[in-house]
């Protein structure tokens, strides 16, 4: 049964329109969009929800117009209905992902991309995923290539105590390898050391360009190395949307490296929408030194 279809009898017409109807599933809790004019018939969404997912434990609704942590990012959260511990266990393909939604950033609709990453990981990799919140990257690729080394980076120490504790619970201890730190100051430390770096911060990942390019291992002539590039794209359906986060990408460094690299794109995907004519959308970056 779909939520539209559960309420049908409990709001009007000009209510059903106002739904926004996906609505996500994190272990035992379910968070939703709410439209403010809605906002007076919680309960009773709250009681659809329950309806098709009897074991829920908790309920929580993030206004439509949410305000996002710029740093952690994380969104205001309203507990709904149940409980007011936002602390789950979330299962995905056989990973396992716990996470306080209170505290760090989550989402299972990067499921697709998590696995699209972790196939192009080649064994004896070493990786460095730059925003890497609880970890789910950097656990999906160890366990699909255990012949890797990942340095996961994020700055929020609740994410790091996460990480570190789903690091032990997919048990792929000294494969990944938590680092609680800015991504600038950790990237100067690993200057040469990656064959792939991963920036999923699609609103900032473009200012750490330049840091995750040194930190591939660039050291001689021919030599490759690739990002999985990450930024906020503007659109119609049906418009390139890559175009304009490439040339900024090529941009950005050739200003740091001059004719030094070749950009080449590897794949491209629009990763999900954000907001009407508003993409999250991915490049995969083949950088070459050429001289
Ligand atoms: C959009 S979330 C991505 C989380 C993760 N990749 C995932 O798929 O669940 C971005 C993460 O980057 C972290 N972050 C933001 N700025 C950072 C910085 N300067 N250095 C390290 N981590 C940062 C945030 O704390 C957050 O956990």
């Amino acid at each position: 049964m779909t939520l539209k279809e559960a309420l049908r009898d409990a709001l009007d017409e000009d209510e059903l329109k106002k739904l926004i109807k996906s609505y996500d599933v994190v272990g035992d809790i379910i968070i939703l969009k709410i439209h403010p004019e809605l906002e007076s018939k919680c309960e009773i969404i709250a009681e659809a929800l329950r309806r098709i997912y009897p074991r829920v434990r908790t309920i929580v609704a993030v206004p439509l117009y949410t305000h996002t942590d710029e740093l952690y990012r994380t969104r205001d959260l309203e507990v709904i209905w149940g409980d007011e511990n936002l602390e789950t266990t979330h299962k995905e393909c056989g990973y396992i992902f716990k996470v306080d939604l209170k505290h760090v950033f989550f989402s299972p609709r990067l499921s697709y991309e998590r696995m699209r990453v972790a196939k192009k990981v080649l064994p004896g990799e070493t990786i460095i995923n730059t925003f890497s919140g609880v970890g789910c990257f950097s656990i999906v690729i160890a366990k699909m290539q255990p012949q890797t080394r990942i340095y996961s980076i994020d700055v929020n120490p609740y994410a790091f105590e996460y990480m570190k504790e789903n690091v032990t619970l997919n048990k792929v201890e000294g494969t990944v390898i938590p680092v609680l730190g800015d991504a600038r100051e950790e990237l100067e430390k690993l200057e040469g050391v990656a064959d792939r770096v991963l920036m999923p911060l699609p609103e900032q990942a473009y200012s750490f360009l330049p840091l995750a390019v040194r930190a591939l291992k660039l050291n001689k002539e021919g030599a490759r190395g690739v990002i999985h590039y990450y930024d906020v794209s503007t659109g119609r359906k049906g418009d390139d949307l890559f175009n304009v986060p490439l040339e900024r990408a090529r941009a950005n460094l050739s200003s740091a490296f001059g004719n030094s690299l070749r950009i080449e794109v590897e794949e491209t995907r629009v990763v999900r929408s954000v907001a009407p004519r508003k993409y999250h959308v991915v490049l995969d970056l083949r950088v070459l030194r050429m001289r």
